[in-house]
């Protein structure tokens, strides 16, 4: 797809962060969009600073129904759907696999997985069923989708799983001879100022820890930790990246990240120590928070 004027256009976490980033990315290029967020205030207060045709509903991706909903709305509101861009995501805090706790992965996985899962299941048909070209884009990380920072292993896992799905998705897209497409984005090109660093406001009562958590790092405690480390931080202005995404999306790229060739590198290093049947990781290699 080489034009999004018109286009309509959803992303699940419109309200914050890399997705408010995306939403105005398609505005600016003239397609309608339809943001679904869990947060309402924050949808709100967004809604109110954006300027084009976009519009809003609460949304849980990772209630089938709720996302079944949104599908509904976007499509009595619009008719169509072009670009689904899966892309709520939710962190649990640092810890040992064995401190976390079965809801740590019930929320993170709920989201991060079955969001995507329902996002998929709710739109894809309707999409074939319109026949017009449309793409789908799944937000994974390098914390799991490329390589696992051990000490996040609820929120890499449910990465590495999204990176999967999309890699099936889409080969099903093509081996089916729909009008589809399927991206894997990766947010990079730096560290990346969000409200993933405060992802517990979203965190519901029904999938609270059933220890004492762990408390999350905020954005200076882990450019602290990552300087003692011997880390340069660098930040990645959040518009440059959603723009860099519309992009990939228009040369259809399946993976779309800044700075593949580290990639490279790092996958590259991974597959050797495979190769040799060792720990694809360096347990001493990432700075502990
Ligand atoms: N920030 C980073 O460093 C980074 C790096 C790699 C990947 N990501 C991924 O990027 C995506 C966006 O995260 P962000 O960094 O912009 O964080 P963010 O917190 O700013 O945005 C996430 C959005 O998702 C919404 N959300 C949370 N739970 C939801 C639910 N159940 N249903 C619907 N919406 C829900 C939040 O309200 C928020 O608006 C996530 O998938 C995240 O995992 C972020």
């Amino acid at each position: 797809m080489k034009e999004f004027r018109d286009k309509v256009a959803v992303v699940t976490g419109g309200a914050s962060g890399i997705g408010a980033a995306l939403v105005r990315a398609l505005l600016s290029e003239g397609a309608k969009v339809v943001i679904g967020d869990v947060e309402e205030g924050a949808l709100k207060k967004a809604l109110e600073g954006f300027d084009g045709e976009v519009s809003g509903v609460v949304t849980d991706v990772s209630d089938p129904a709720s996302v079944e909903a949104l599908a509904e709305q976007t499509y009595s509101a619009h008719g169509a759907c072009h670009l689904l861009f899966n892309n709520a995501g939710v962190a649990a805090p640092s810890a040992n696999i064995w401190e976390t706790t079965p809801n740590d992965f019930r929320w993170v996985h709920g989201v991060n997985v079955h969001g995507v899962m329902h996002g998929i299941q709710s739109f894809v048909p309707r999409m074939i069923k319109g026949g017009a070209e449309g793409h789908i884009i799944n937000t994974s990380s390098h914390d799991g989708g490329i390589s696992p920072l051990p000490y996040q292993s609820v929120y890499a896992s449910s990465k590495a799983a999204v990176s999967i799905l999309t890699e099936c998705l889409a080969a099903q897209l093509e081996s089916e001879g729909t009008n589809l497409g399927a991206s894997l984005f990766y947010p990079s090109g730096g560290m990346l100022d969000t409200g993933i660093w405060t992802t517990d406001r979203n965190r519901p009562k029904e999938f609270e820890r059933e220890r004492p958590g762990i408390p999350s790092p905020t954005v200076e405690q882990f450019k602290e930790a990552s300087e003692k480390a011997g880390w340069t931080l660098q930040f990645q202005d959040l518009d440059e990246l959603a723009r860099f995404t519309l992009d990939g999306v228009r040369e259809k790229r399946f993976v779309i990240a800044m700075n593949l060739a580290e990639t490279e590198v790092t996958l590259s290093d991974r597959a050797k120590r495979i190769g040799a049947g060792n720990l694809p990781i360096d347990p001493q290699g990432i700075p502990q928070i």
